[in-house]
């Protein structure tokens, strides 16, 4: 009989596993199934974190699943099967075990026909989409943009400007479910990451303050060869100072700081319902790529 087990922590060879299995169905629907808040949080305990383990008669790893947020209502999980392991009930067994902690909601990365099935077949409902957009980079792009009058940016200070931003990105995402809570430690845990770079984490202030950021990402030999794609990885602005035309020049701030490391291309993701970001994306040359799609419980 396979079993589920569920778990506070997972050691060093169990994160193995999962992550060859993710290798494997990340070839196979060329998705990756698990994003990244869910692949950091593979290892030793963390607050709110459940990992859900599926495995066969032999003892194989057939099935991951993580739960984030336990115990608060926007508990979400992330699963997946290994695609030669498909169609046997494992996912289900999953989602059960998810529910059971308290999910009300699972991710789908690519939103795929078989995890569309699966949802519909679970009586799940499409709440929620998350959108891939891309665009090329040239050399047109490297001049920085002119920012509004009474605005000047700067990079990124680590230790100087870490509780700051935190409260500004709290401010700015307030309505966002996790991007809002991150804490220092978050952040500090994105500064230990081999990506990390202050010089690409612009923020942008007014009398002193800092009032918007863009924090650019770019994986660790992407800029290498000189084709390589960056990421637009957050961008926020005070709301106080919303709508008074910040967006735009923000946005290309970081672009400029992409095409002059030599990246030909960039992407970032968006929520299917922020309208206002996705029109200032759409309008620098962002297009979609993928779309990635939140199933949930209904409401009984
Ligand atoms: C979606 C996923 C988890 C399904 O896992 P699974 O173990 O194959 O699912 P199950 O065997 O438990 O399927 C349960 C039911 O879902 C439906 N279903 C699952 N995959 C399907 C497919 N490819 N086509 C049509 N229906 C499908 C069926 O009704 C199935 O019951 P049945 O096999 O008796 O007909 C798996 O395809 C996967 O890992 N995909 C990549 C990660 C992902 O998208 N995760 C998010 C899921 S919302």
């Amino acid at each position: 009989m396979p079993v589920t087990e569920r778990l506070g922590a997972v050691d060093d060879r169990t994160a193995g596993e999962a992550r060859e299995l993710w290798d494997r169905a990340h070839a196979a629907d060329e998705v990756a199934a698990v994003s990244e808040a869910f692949a950091l949080a593979v290892g030793r305990h963390r607050e709110g974190v459940v990992h859900v383990l599926r495995r066969d008669d032999a003892g194989q790893l057939v099935g991951y699943a993580q739960v984030a947020s336990v115990g608060t209502p926007d508990a979400v999980a992330e699963l997946v099967v290994d695609p030669a392991a498909r169609r046997q009930g494992h996912g289900r067994a999953l989602l059960d075990a998810v529910v059971e902690e308290g999910a009300r909601s699972v991710w789908a990365h690519g939103d795929l026909p078989p995890a569309r099935a699966f949802a519909t077949a679970a009586g799940l409902e499409r709440t929620r989409s998350l959108h891939l957009m891309t665009r090329p980079l040239g050399a047109d792009d490297a001049r920085d943009p002119a920012l509004p009058a009474g605005y000047s940016v700067r990079a990124f200070e680590p230790g100087r400007d870490d509780e700051d931003w935190v409260r500004l990105n709290a401010a700015a995402f307030a309505s966002h479910p996790e991007q809002g809570r991150l804490t220092v430690a978050d952040l500090r845990e994105r500064m230990d990451q081999p990506w990390f770079d202050p010089a690409g984490f612009l923020l942008v202030e007014r009398d002193g303050r800092v009032v918007a950021f863009h924090w650019t990402k770019v994986e660790k030999g992407e800029a290498r060869h000189g084709n390589g794609t960056g990421e637009v990885y957050v961008v926020g602005v005070d709301p106080d100072e919303q709508g008074r035309g910040l967006g735009g020049p923000l946005t290309a701030l970081g672009l400029a700081h992409l095409a002059r490391r030599g990246l030909t291309e960039v992407h970032l993701y968006v929520d299917g319902d922020n309208t206002a970001a996705r029109r200032t994306y759409e309008r620098l040359g962002f297009a979609d790529l993928a779309v990635d799609a939140q199933y949930s419980v209904p409401h009984a």
